[in-house]
């Protein structure tokens, strides 16, 4: 296989890949060397825009993208000293996501790579979510298992080599971090509700409130927290309803180490089971202190380690997708003019 060289973008030689990331609420774009040097990572995020709404509004992320996105690919160029023509890649995210708003990301990196005669590299956000580790710890191989735990995923998987994805179980109704921004919002806490949940925790008594733990039990790596959302509305409903004051910070500490008994103790079983001593933690949600503590708790009495990414490329961004699509570019993949965004896009399906 032909591996082109990049050039002589101002620190020196090294495959060159902007990665361009639109597929929630984040514009963002990033230039990445050889899969593991970030040059810029530039992520312009509309919370602020969808906090009034509790989430994110399709439509407004969508015009807001397209103000953004090439600014933001300008910026991410400068601050990397890397001009357009320098680039030996350009990777994209085209799913799974909401369709409008992929759209956005998906024309301005076909119109680049097809004006600069760039390969363009369609990349899987989740599976940009996985590499947001390969590009900190390169050195690290499979087989491993991983936790990929954002606001719209939650998929345990084994991978015994990079690019293919054993999927060992999902969720079957929320993900972990619409958990936490469904209860949030209950609770009158800001979005997106992770961050404030983990913040409004440390305060609380994490007994305090016996919530259910889906599937816990259960003979599955697959998860579940439609059952924990329920419950937790309803507490919450009837210390409403007695006029009582909501212990915000008892109900937070409570909540989170529902999930994380969850989300930790698969993530483990999976481990042992299949017999690996690496385990990759990524999405929002591996952002969380208390998740990471615990897996590393865990996992350390049986001799395995954990990943995860530092905080601002647990949450979405253009490195790890830059990263995704390196080493897709050197595997000699290369996507068609007619990619189109996938919004229910799976691992695996491409
Ligand atoms: O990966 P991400 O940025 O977007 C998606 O692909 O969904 O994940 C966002 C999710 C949100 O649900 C957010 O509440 C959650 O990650 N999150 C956290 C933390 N930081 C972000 N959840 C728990 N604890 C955190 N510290
Ligand atoms: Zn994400």
């Amino acid at each position: 296989m032909e591996v082109k060289q990049g050039s002589s973008a101002a620190n020196g030689p090294g495959a060159l890949v902007l990665g361009i990331e639109t597929s929630c609420d984040e514009t963002a774009a990033a230039v990445v060397r050889d899969g593991k040097e970030i040059l810029a990572n530039v992520i312009s995020s509309q919370v602020d825009l969808h906090r009034v709404y509790g989430g994110v509004v399709p439509e407004i992320a969508s015009r807001k993208h397209i103000e953004l996105i090439m600014p933001v690919i300008d910026l991410a160029l400068k601050k990397a000293g890397v001009s357009a023509g320098e680039l030996d890649a350009i990777a994209v995210t085209y799913g799974p996501g909401l369709v409008g708003a992929l759209l956005v990301g998906l024309s301005a990196a076909k119109a680049m790579a097809l004006a600069l005669g760039c390969p363009l590299v369609g990349v899987n956000h989740i599976e940009g979510h996985i590499y947001a580790n390969v590009l900190e710890y390169p050195e690290v191989e499979p087989p491993l298992v991983c936790l990929t735990v954002s606001g719209g995923h939650t998929d345990l998987l084994y991978i015994d080599e990079y690019g293919r994805y054993d999927i060992l179980g999902r969720t079957r109704d929320d993900a972990a971090g619409e958990a936490f921004d469904k209860i949030a919002r209950m609770l009158g806490l800001d979005y997106p509700g992770g961050p404030e949940i983990a913040r409004a925790a440390v305060d609380g008594d994490p007994q305090a409130v016996e919530f259910p733990r889906g599937l816990l039990q259960a003979d599955t790596y697959d998860f579940s927290f439609s059952g924990l959302k329920t419950a937790a509305i309803n507490y919450i409903h009837n210390l409403r309803q007695r006029g009582e004051e909501l212990p915000v910070a008892d109900i937070a500490a409570s909540l989170q180490e529902a999930i994380v008994d969850v989300l930790a103790a698969k993530t483990l079983a999976a481990a042992q089971d299949y017999g690996v001593k690496t385990v990759f933690l990524s999405g929002g949600v591996a952002a969380n202190e208390a998740l990471r503590a615990r897996l590393r708790e865990l996992a350390g009495i049986h001799g395995i380690k954990v990943y995860y990414p530092s905080k601002v490329l647990c949450t979405d961004n253009a490195a790890m997708i830059a990263c995704a699509g390196y080493y897709r570019w050197l595997r000699g993949e290369r996507s068609p003019w007619d990619l189109n965004a996938v919004p229910s896009l799976r691992l695996g399906d491409g």
